[in-house]
C-alpha cells in the first residue's frame, strides 16, 4: 500500500536530500583545506608584472568571486594556482604544500587535488557524459586501467550519484557534444567534483550561459563549496551574480587586490575603484 500523496512527497524529498548529501560526501579524500597565496608576482614579459605582489588566504568552505576589468590578471591568478602558468615569484600553498616548487609526480598529484571549471566547459566532446565524469578519476587510475577505460565500481557508482545530483541521469550515455551549454557546465562541475578536490577554480563558468542557467550554475557551485567543505574560487564579470552567491568578493584592478570582503561592502565607490570611471554605473 503506498502512502498518501503528501507523505509520499515528503518521503521522496527526504530521500532525495539524503541522496544528495551522500553523493557529495562520498569523496572522502577531500576534507577541510586551505589555499594561501603569498607575494605572488607574474611577469609574462620581464619587468612588466601582470600580478603585482598578490597575497590571499582561502581557508573556508566558501564561494569566493574574483571580479575586475578585462586584462587585470584574474585568469593569470587562477592559472598560476594550478601551474598552467609559471609564477615569476611568490608562494602558493595548498594544504601546506608549495605549488610553485613542485615538479613531476608531485605536480601531477597537486593538480589532481585542484578541480578546474572553464567557460567553454573543456569536455571531451565525442565521449559520453558518464565517460567525461570518469575522466575526473583518471588521476587515481593506473595507466593500464585508464587505457582500457577501466574504472572501479566505486568510481562508477559515484559518477551515477553525481549525475543524479545535477539532474543529468538520463543523459549518462549521451555524447557531450549533444548537450546544451548549461548541461555541459553541470558535467564540467561534476567532473571537477569527481576528482575529490581540495579546491575548485572556475574561470568565468557562466559567461556563455543565459541568465537563468547562470543562476543554476552558481547555485550548484555554492552547494559544492558547502557540501565538500572546500573553497570554490570563481572569476566572473557579472557583479550582481557575484554579490548574490559569493560570501566573499575579491576585486582586482591593474594586477592588485583592491577589495577583499563581503558583498555588502561592495558599494559604488569600490566598484569605481575596481573598474575605473563611473559612467557605466547606473
Ligand atoms: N600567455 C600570455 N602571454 C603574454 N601575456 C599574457 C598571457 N596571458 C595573459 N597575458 C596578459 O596578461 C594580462 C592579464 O590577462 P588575464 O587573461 O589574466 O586577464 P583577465 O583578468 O582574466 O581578463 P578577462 O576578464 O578578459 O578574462 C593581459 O594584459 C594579457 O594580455
Ligand atoms: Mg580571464
Amino acid at each position: 500500500m503506498s502512502p498518501p500523496r503528501g507523505q509520499r512527497a515528503l518521503f521522496f524529498s527526504h530521500t532525495r536530500k539524503t541522496f544528495y548529501m551522500n553523493a557529495f560526501a562520498s569523496n572522502t579524500e577531500s576534507g577541510f583545506s586551505s589555499l594561501v597565496i603569498r607575494n605572488l608576482v607574474k611577469e609574462y614579459a620581464p619587468g612588466k608584472p601582470v600580478l603585482k605582489n598578490i597575497s590571499l588566504t582561502f581557508d573556508k568552505s566558501e564561494l569566493v568571486a574574483i571580479i575586475g576589468p578585462s586584462g587585470t590578471g584574474k585568469s593569470t591568478l587562477i592559472r598560476c594556482v594550478n601551474r598552467l602558468v609559471e609564477p615569476t615569484s611568490g608562494a602558493i600553498l595548498l594544504d601546506g604544500k608549495d605549488l610553485v616548487t613542485v615538479r613531476g609526480k608531485a605536480l601531477r598529484e597537486a593538480r589532481r587535488s585542484i578541480g578546474m571549471v572553464f567557460q567553454e566547459y573543456n569536455l571531451v566532446e565525442r565521449l559520453t557524459v558518464m565517460e567525461n565524469l570518469l575522466t575526473g578519476r583518471l588521476g587515481y587510475t593506473s595507466a593500464f586501467n585508464a587505457w582500457l577505460r577501466r574504472f572501479t565500481a566505486e568510481d562508477i557508482r559515484r559518477a551515477f550519484e553525481m549525475l543524479e545530483v545535477v539532474g543529468l541521469s538520463e543523459f549518462a550515455n549521451q555524447r557531450a557534444d549533444s548537450l546544451s551549454g548549461g548541461q555541459r557546465q553541470r558535467v564540467g562541475i561534476s567532473r571537477a567534483v569527481m576528482q575529490g578536490p581540495s579546491l575548485i577554480l572556475a574561470d568565468e563558468p557562466t559567461s556563455s550561459l543565459d541568465p537563468k542557467t547562470s543562476v543554476e550554475i552558481m547555485e550548484l557551485l555554492q552547494r559544492v563549496a558547502r557540501a565538500k567543505n572546500i573553497p570554490v574560487i570563481v572569476n566572473m564579470h557579472d557583479v550582481e551574480l557575484a554579490k548574490r552567491f559569493a560570501s566573499r568578493i575579491i576585486g582586482m584592478s591593474n594586477g592588485h587586490v583592491v577589495y577583499d570582503g563581503p558583498p555588502a561592502g561592495l558599494g559604488d565607490d569600490r566598484l569605481k575603484q575596481i573598474y575605473g570611471g563611473e559612467s557605466w554605473l547606473q
